[in-house]
């Protein structure tokens, strides 16, 4: 026949552990969470083989429990075992087995451990051999000895919160040392949004101390804050609340003497137990920060302004010496972003292909003025002259720091993929793509304009030349859309 066994335990997962451990081990069990509701039931149903009873519990304790046991005639022969964590002194288990309990197991057990002295208790050798029930000391002497036997486990309880507290403490002041010496503002709001933390560093940022803005609502910031801002932080509060993490949002602050601080804030929802339970936020003064890219990209722009205007001076001066190609290199220039931007370069590098086409044939300063007006055709020596030009260019450019490669460009803009150009027959890939896109717009120009030696062919020639010899001598990307441009867009050279 199974065997039922009444286990006591006012902690719901020991219950649950213990319950689990013998049903699957073939017992029936009755289960109680304190020692009233287990006399209880010893008393109304069939009385269990065996009481498994934990001593701390509410309302009735383990030892009060055995000794009710011990002292009813209908219970009494009941096999009580005390199953406890909080064992600290021989004196405990003494007591216990004066109550008449048959056994004192400290927990935890391994699980064959404990159903071997179950099974033990149980068998009906045992059960024959078990003495008598000891008789009980006298009434008070019961009470003094269990005082004191729930006395030392609570004194054990009281210095295990005590480690416990200590330990907590120590986590405590490590957490409010980073609250209090970060130098970022940590600002905590609960579920109504009323602010509920602010660590010291708000001084150092806005002028306020934190006892200033503690306990008020967040709509109050709105006089610490840019009107534009605190639409901002409305928006951001409310996709909070949705769950939302805000990585860094950039608001306006008024510091207490009125000075505009520039804040990124990154925050998120603070969830307990499933639920939007508050917020936190980190934020951080970059006004600085600010002030120096701006005064960084200032830099930058008047750099960039002197260098343009550099390099328009230097356009002047060749086309004042070479008036036939007076314009040539402005409307390359033009062509040559046209087809760039038309190609969908990235605009840093249409920037530096304007630079260069403007001042692309600057090399020809050290020619010879007579040769580059001669009216007629030129002879193989002047030609191989003329060549020098590319070269001549990128070596007057080549140690002015731009920050695009100018002189590069400029010093291959002569070259054809074929590697049939020059001066040093680059191929394909090896001629940047700045220069690509010049050497096409460089030749359309040249041969649609008048010069020195002959009247402007016009466009058709110009536009053959290059189609003729797409992806030969000329990049096939870059003459497609020299072609929709003036076929298909309506481009002019002006
Ligand atoms: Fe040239
Ligand atoms: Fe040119």
């Amino acid at each position: 026949m199974k065997k039922t066994i009444l286990i006591v335990d006012d902690n719901s997962a020991n219950l649950y552990l213990l319950k689990s451990l013998l049903e699957s081990s073939g017992f029936d069990v009755l289960e109680a969470v304190n020692g009233r509701d287990a006399l209880d039931m010893a008393l109304v149903h069939p009385p269990p083989d065996l009481i498994l009873s934990d001593i701390l519990m509410p309302v009735m304790d383990g030892y009060a429990l055995c000794r009710e046991c011990k002292s009813d005639e209908r219970l009494k022969y009941i096999p009580f075992v005390f199953y406890t964590a909080t064992f600290t002194d021989a004196k405990d288990e003494e007591f216990a087995l004066s109550l008449g309990a048959d056994r004192f197991l400290i927990k935890p057990q391994e699980p064959e451990i404990l159903l071997k002295v179950l099974d033990e208790i149980l068998a009906a050798e045992y059960s024959a051999q078990r003495p008598h029930p000891r008789p009980l000391g006298e009434e008070m002497e019961f009470f003094r000895r269990h005082d004191e036997a729930l006395f030392r486990k609570l004194e054990k309880k009281m210095s295990d919160l005590e480690r416990a507290n200590r330990q907590l403490a120590a986590l405590e002041e490590q957490y409010r040392l980073s609250f209090e010496n970060a130098s970022d503002v940590i600002i905590t709001l609960d579920a109504e949004y009323t602010i509920t933390g602010v660590s010291p560093s708000i001084e150092r940022m806005l002028g306020y101390k934190p006892q200033e803005l503690m306990g008020r609502h967040y709509t109050d910031l709105k006089t610490i804050v840019t009107p534009e801002s605190i639409k901002k932080i409305f928006a951001d509060v409310n996709l909070i609340r949705n769950g939302d993490i805000i990585a860094a949002s950039v608001y306006e602050y008024v510091a207490r003497d009125g000075a505009v601080k520039i804040v990124e804030v990154s925050s998120s929802p603070v969830i307990r137990d499933g639920r939007f339970a508050g917020l936190i936020a980190i934020a951080r003064d970059i006004t600085e920060r600010r002030q120096m890219d701006r005064e960084r990209q200032e830099n930058f722009d008047r750099l960039r302004k002197s260098l343009e205007a550099t390099v328009r001076a230097m356009a002047v001066t060749v086309e004042t010496r070479d008036p036939y190609t007076a314009g040539h290199q402005r409307r390359v220039a033009g062509l040559a972003c046209a087809i760039a931007e038309e190609m969908r370069l990235p605009t840093e590098q249409v920037d530096g292909l304007r630079m260069a086409a403007v001042i692309h044939d600057i090399g020809k300063i050290s020619i010879p003025a007579e040769i580059l007006s001669m009216p007629r055709k030129l002879t193989a020596t002047e030609f191989s002259l003329i060549k020098t030009h590319s070269e001549a260019g990128y070596d007057i450019l080549k140690d002015i720091d731009f920050p695009w490669p100018i002189a590069r460009i400029i010093r291959e803009h002569h070259e054809r993929i074929d590697g049939s150009g020059y001066p040093n027959g680059l191929t394909g890939e090896n001629v940047l793509p700045e220069s690509r896109v010049l050497a096409v717009a460089d030749v359309v120009e040249a041969m649609a304009s008048h010069r020195p030696y002959r009247p402007g062919l016009g466009l058709g020639p110009a536009m053959d030349e290059i189609t003729k010899n797409k992806g030969i001598l000329y990049d096939p990307e870059a003459v497609d859309a020299c072609i929709r441009l003036f076929r298909e867009k309506g481009y002019r050279l002006e």
